[in-house]
């Protein structure tokens, strides 16, 4: 049974019940996170039981999950399970890091991470009985928004701003849910999905603005935690967009320690594009407040909110956990892309960007090398093949006898 207790915000405390409306705290406008009866759960609930448990992504946390009963998993869940954590040699050499871990987010469902917030949103809506969802979205998000209410026959509402690659659309609109092109740039399309909401009484799954969000995604930490044998990395570097992700998994790290479950932090490290940096400038600047920033033109389409609502909030977690958010270029990404390819991933760019960042932080010293660094790879390549380098041979067209009496050495040279 879930040890959920209600809410509290983030900035002025205050303290909600379960019902209470899952939006921003009523009092200041803050972000309310879900608060859970951790000292009762510490005394009935370990490491132990976790690990007896199968991986189902939200299940297996259920008493952690602002979810009251357990057959709304199922109904609205697409098989997710914990996603691969690999360790990679050749890419630890490349970064110049002791070991390199690879949490292989772009295996979800529909190919990201945005399958935890989803999941977990939808939870959320099925039990609250609302009928519409909606959320804006870069793309990845919507899709699983799209696909977990087509899953849980609900109806949804997709926000995108115009330009959304090809492959992003396609995999929202194979589930029929209404999309709704905005022209202008994320934090666009989120003011107008979010004037929709609040008109038609909709559900946002928007992180932040919807609680349960942050919830589902805070099984990154849990899953990091748990595969690395209840030690988690030293480090664990995240793509920082809206922090959704840098954000949720400080809230599960802090919730597995107050159970007792592991004994250290990781520093929490985020990467954005430096076509659009608001948090990485503020941390390099040494200030609390992010300031908006214009943004200049990117291969990437993701990860580009110019004025992130959760920007001061995800400054503390960086400074508190000895983390760091700093920025890559296009250049960067492009190339971890590519090394990431030549492992055998498959990533698009913001699913690249925290190996590009990574080697970025070694090459300018800023991080020690002798650490154990996990790198979320939270979108696969298949999202976005306009931007993957293209590497390898690839012939002309040849004739079928051009080929038998080519020598097959010819090819590898
Ligand atoms: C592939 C990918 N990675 C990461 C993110 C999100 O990062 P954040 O949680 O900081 O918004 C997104 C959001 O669209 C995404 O599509
Ligand atoms: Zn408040």
């Amino acid at each position: 049974m879930s040890a959920w207790v209600g809410f509290r915000c983030t900035q002025c405390a205050k303290e909600l019940p379960p019902e209470a409306e899952a939006g921003l705290c009523p009092s200041c406008k803050g972000i309310l996170f879900a608060a859970y009866d951790t000292a009762a759960l510490a005394r009935r609930l370990g490491r132990r039981d976790f690990e007896a448990r199968p991986p189902a992504m939200l299940e297996r946390w259920a008493e952690l999950m602002p979810v009251r009963d357990a057959a709304t998993f199922r109904r609205v869940s697409l098989g997710e399970q914990a996603s691969p954590l690999l360790e990679s040699e050749p890419l630890a050499r490349a970064a110049d890091v002791s070991r390199l871990l690879l949490k292989m987010d772009a295996q979800l469902p529909t190919g990201s991470l945005k399958d935890r917030p989803m999941s977990a949103v939808m939870c959320g809506a099925v039990e609250r009985k609302a009928p519409v969802v909606c959320m804006a979205s870069s793309g990845n998000a919507g899709a699983s928004m799209a696909a977990h209410a087509a899953r849980a026959g609900l109806q949804a509402v997709i926000g995108v701003f115009a330009g959304v690659p090809a492959a992003k659309l396609c995999k929202i609109r194979v589930h029929a849910p209404t999309v709704v092109q905005v022209a202008g740039g994320m934090d666009d399309a989120e003011e107008a999905i979010q004037s929709l909401a609040r008109r038609g009484h909709w559900f946002n799954g928007e992180a932040f603005v919807n609680p349960y969000a942050l919830e589902g995604e805070k099984t990154i930490a849990y899953e990091l935690a748990i595969q690395c044998g209840w030690d988690p990395p030293d480090a664990v570097v995240f793509p920082l967009g809206s922090a959704a992700c840098v954000v949720a998994s400080y809230k599960g790290f802090q919730e597995l320690a107050a159970l007792g479950c592991i004994g250290k932090m990781p520093r929490l490290i985020g990467v954005q594009f430096s076509a659009c940096a608001p948090i990485a400038a503020a941390f390099a600047a040494g200030q609390t407040q992010v300031a908006r920033f214009q943004r200049t033109p990117s291969f990437s389409s993701t990860l580009m909110h110019e004025k992130p609502f959760a920007g001061e909030l995800a400054l503390r977690i960086f400074r508190e956990t000895g983390g760091i958010a700093t920025a890559a270029t296009d250049d960067e990404v492009r190339a971890a892309m590519g090394l990431l390819g030549q492992g055998g991933i498959f990533a698009e760019p913001a699913g690249a960007i925290a190996l590009a960042g990574v080697m970025r932080l070694r090459r300018e010293g800023r991080l020690e090398p002798n650490l154990r660094v996990a790198c979320l790879v939270s979108g696969n390549g298949l999202n976005y093949i306009e931007a993957a380098p293209q590497g390898g041979k690839l012939t002309e067209p040849l004739p079928l006898g051009a080929i038998q009496s080519m020598a097959p050495e010819a090819l590898l040279s």
